[in-house]
């Protein structure tokens, strides 16, 4: 009998399809000093809701073993997805944010790297980050930010202190949060009747597509679709009124919010939703094929590393990704197959991977000598990455992907 769960969003009945097994925590890089007897694990495993067809994980990771002073991302860290935030920040200021002093908010700011521009722009705003050292980082480049999590009493206090807000935006933040009635009433108790919801995460369709397995880990709760965002919205007195397709992360959708009522839906909401019953994306049958597919790839990936071992081979990683922790994990990727992993985050560096322990070192180590393979756990950053690593392919270097499959590019 498949494991099942009480749904986070309508309470009916969620029924595994992938269980990845025994998984660290995805951000937590331990000195290598650590006391690993203390090593937090859990059982990640993922299932579909059979009511509101939300997938979602079976177990729920407490938010304060995740978010804390030392969660080590920074948004900031791509020069990408840096543009990328600077041009929605300026989209909103010429689109929703035209009224007279207008107020955004933003979950999840992290280091700003949005809210710098709104700041900048002298736009009234507030970040409400629960992790303060990337909060501390946000203050420092001038953004309002509050250090707690959003929640229906955090949404009530903003309220109260500043007013209603024309803008709410939440960017690989909602799906981090399991509580979502209560973050959503919330975001029903601070928005103005005219103002809207918009946030943006990984698309189940991307994931199902792309067999980008390595987007489920302890962070991503919630795996949307246009469907189950629509569902979720309509709960809770908000309607889905615009979606849009991002390239960024492997695939996002940005879906758009409103107050029941209050704005048309787009064409967008329904082309999306029309696709994904087409395709049948939130059915068990093509879930189950999904998780066929991730055993492929961890068939294929651990073979390939063994045997470029065995032929003796330099084989390093790059990028020490949350995603990759589900890589390591499920296909036992040790510093004996993977000599290290480097990664421009100074909060990894000297430190080591979540459960597999391979030591994360700076990209200078990577140039320094290069390797024959580079196991690119940032796929999503292919583009940016393989341009500024030019140098290595030049000596004869190969990367080695595994999204959609495993390939020695
Ligand atoms: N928006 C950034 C950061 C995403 S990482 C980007 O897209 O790059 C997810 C962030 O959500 C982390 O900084 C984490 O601290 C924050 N977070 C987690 N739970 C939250 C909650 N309940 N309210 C607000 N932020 C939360
Ligand atoms: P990312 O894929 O954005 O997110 P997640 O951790 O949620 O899976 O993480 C990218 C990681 O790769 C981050 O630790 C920074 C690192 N990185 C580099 O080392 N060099 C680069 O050029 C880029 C773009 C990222
Ligand atoms: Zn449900």
């Amino acid at each position: 009998m498949p494991s099942t769960s009480q749904c986070r969003v309508c309470g009916d009945q969620v029924t595994e399809f992938f269980d990845f097994g025994r998984q660290p925590l995805s951000d937590a890089f331990h000195t290598p000093g650590f006391d690993f007897e203390k090593e937090f694990f859990f059982r990640l495993a993922v299932g579909l809701c059979q009511g509101c067809t939300m997938v979602q994980l079976m177990e729920e990771v407490p938010r304060d073993n995740m978010f804390h002073e030392e969660y080590p991302y920074h948004s900031s860290g791509s020069a990408y997805m840096r543009e990328h935030f600077e041009g929605l920040a300026k989209r909103l200021l010429a689109t929703e944010l035209t009224a007279d002093d207008p107020f955004v908010v933003e979950l999840g700011c992290n280091d700003g790297v949005m809210l710098k521009v709104m700041a900048e722009s002298g736009v009234r705003h507030l970040g409400v980050e629960p992790s303060g050292g990337v909060a501390d980082v946000a203050a420092a480049k001038g953004v309002r930010v509050r250090k707690s999590f959003f929640e229906e009493s955090t949404a009530k206090e903003i309220a109260a202190e500043d007013g209603r807000a024309d803008v709410i935006y939440a960017a690989n933040t909602l799906c981090h949060i399991p509580y979502m009635e209560s973050v959503l009433s919330g975001v029903r108790a601070l928005l103005k009747p005219t103002g809207v919801f918009v946030f943006e995460d990984p698309y189940l369709g991307d994931i199902v597509e792309r067999t980008s397995f390595d987007q489920i880990y302890d962070e991503h709760f919630f795996f949307f679709t246009a469907r189950s965002v629509r569902e979720m919205a309509a709960r809770n007195g908000l309607e889905l009124v615009d979606v849009e397709r991002l390239p960024v992360h492997g695939g996002e959708v940005r879906y758009t919010l409103a107050p029941a009522g209050e704005r048309t839906p787009s064409q967008a909401v329904a082309d999306l939703l029309r696709d994904e019953a087409e395709s049948g994306l939130a059915e068990p049958a093509t879930l189950q094929e999904f998780g066929r597919k991730v055993t492929v790839i961890r068939d294929d990936l651990t073979g390939l590393l063994r045997r470029l071992k065995d032929e003796g081979k330099k084989v390093v990683a790059y990028g020490a990704t949350a995603k990759s922790a589900t890589v390591t994990n499920l296909c036992g990727i040790t510093p004996d197959l993977v000599s290290f992993v480097c990664d421009t985050t100074p909060a990894k560096q000297g430190r080591v991977t979540p459960g597999t322990h391979i030591p994360v070192v700076t990209p200078d180590t990577f140039a320094a000598d290069y390797p024959d393979y580079a196991l690119l756990f940032a796929w999503n950053h292919a583009d940016e990455i393989m341009a500024k690593e030019q140098a290595f392919r030049d000596a004869g270097g190969k990367w080695i992907l595994y999204v959609p499959d495993v390939r020695i590019v």
